[in-house]
């Protein structure tokens, strides 16, 4: 397997969810900038339009990411007017909770393991950049939960690995150099903007230090489409079919694999 676990700070437990939830909220604004909601929203309805579908589980939210977003590309289109995302999380987010208490977007309070889909809500299940935080094992797990369970389900994550690991390290200086200055802008575009977004992105820089680490470990983490061939080794059944591969449109792009009931 190409893929290489490095460590990214926001996976460790001792990581403040504040920092973590300001950390994605750059996150959030690169990919707006990208087109990620277009992109996405528009696997995402083709998706939940061959299923019949309007609900859609998005699991591994953290706190919220692009999926919101998503949602609002999706109710502007023809048939999903009615669309409905439910976020969740092994570790459910507190403030997230509290943001998307009601409405076409809400956050469940109980806790849901992506490896355990017998036991989440009905409805197309999403994961969305983070697939590439679980370890091969654990990643397998949740297709498997997911065939098992006959569950669809749609994997993206909003870049490739297809940089050699030796090449990956030689250009972290100018990665990390490049990524860090993005998230000075990154954070003056994200809204609501609190005090803690601007104090820890332009006083105390703490904010594009792990913006830029992590943003620059998540791309050899990332299951490129053949890691995703060994991890589907053995999970191909008759009614339950596997579909792979780049996601593009005229701004952003991205890798998917989706798996769906026959
Ligand atoms: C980077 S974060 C959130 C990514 C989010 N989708 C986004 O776009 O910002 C990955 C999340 O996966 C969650 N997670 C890890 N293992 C999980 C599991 N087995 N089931 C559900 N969520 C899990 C973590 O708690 C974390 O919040």
């Amino acid at each position: 397997m190409k893929r290489r676990h490095v460590l990214e700070f926001e996976d460790l437990p001792s990581f403040p969810s504040w920092l973590r939830a300001c950390v994605t909220n750059n996150i959030v604004v690169f990919a707006r900038l990208i087109g990620i909601p277009e992109v996405l929203g528009d696997l995402v309805a083709k998706t939940l339009k061959q299923q019949k579908l309007t609900q859609i589980v998005d699991l591994g939210s953290g706190s919220g990411g692009v999926m919101p977003d998503v949602l609002a590309h999706l109710r502007g289109s023809p048939g999903l007017e009615q669309a409905e995302l439910t976020m969740t999380d092994l570790y459910p987010n507190p403030d997230a909770m509290e943001r998307y208490s009601d409405g076409p977007a809400h956050y469940k309070r109980e806790s849901v393991d992506a490896t355990d889909l017998a036991q989440a809500p009905a409805g197309l299940k999403t994961m969305v950049n983070s697939f590439h935080h679980l370890r091969p094992e654990q990643a397998r797990a949740v297709l498997s939960s997911a065939v098992d369970s006959k569950q669809p389900i749609l994997i993206y994550e909003m870049a490739d690995n297809t940089m050699p690991f030796w090449l990956w390290v030689l250009s972290l200086p100018i990665g990390l150099s490049i990524t860090g200055a993005m998230s000075f802008f990154m954070s003056l575009k994200v809204r609501p903007l609190s005090f803690n977004q601007l104090f820890f992105t332009f006083c105390v820089p703490l904010i594009p230090i792990f913006y830029a680490w992590d943003g620059q470990a998540s791309m050899p983490r990332i299951y490129g489409l053949e890691d995703l061939d060994e991890l589907l080794e053995g999970l191909e059944r008759p009614d339950y079919t596997w579909e792979k591969g780049q996601a593009k449109n005229k701004t952003g792009q991205g890798i998917y694999l989706v798996g769906l009931p026959t």
